[in-house]
């Protein structure tokens, strides 16, 4: 499976922290329409299960620790989110989950469209059965 991460332009200022920056379109392979995020998590906490029959999103954790496990139907990788400069393309037909690794990790989410609960593949073998065919990643 390829994963697709981007590294954000980061900028330290000395003993003053580090500001990152990415923009859609110039490093995101796509124009964003929705931001979104989740927080006040405890560590343990598994999130997701999903897929998605349209939308492109990028993860990011500004802060803490997620590891995020994708799924193309074929093979499972899991990927640490746990650096905040780092970002993780999730494209369309694919099974995601989220487990919180540390309390109140942040997972920040930019999306190529608006929210459609249609959108949304929320059981597995429905899954399995729509991505027959298809020529994905
Ligand atoms: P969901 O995508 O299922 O989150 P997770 O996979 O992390 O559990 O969304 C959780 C709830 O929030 C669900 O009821 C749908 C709602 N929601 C919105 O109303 N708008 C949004 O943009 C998103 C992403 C979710």
């Amino acid at each position: 499976m390829i994963i697709q991460t981007i590294r954000m332009k980061s900028v330290t200022a000395e003993g003053m922290g580090t500001l990152s920056v990415f923009e859609a379109e110039h490093d995101v392979p796509f124009a964003i329409k929705r931001i979104y995020y989740i927080h006040d998590v405890p560590a343990g906490v598994q999130r997701g299960g999903h897929a998605h029959k349209k939308l492109r999103q990028l993860l990011w954790c500004p802060y803490g620790k997620i590891r995020i496990r994708l799924d193309n139907g074929r093979e499972k990788t899991d990927v640490m989110l746990d650096d905040p400069t780092i970002g993780l393309v999730v494209e369309h037909y694919m099974w995601r989950e989220m487990f919180w690794e540390q309390d109140n990790s942040v997972l920040c989410v930019a999306a190529d469209s608006f929210y459609e609960a249609e959108d949304y593949i929320r059981d597995y073998d429905e899954f399995l059965n729509a991505i027959k065919g298809k020529d994905l990643d």
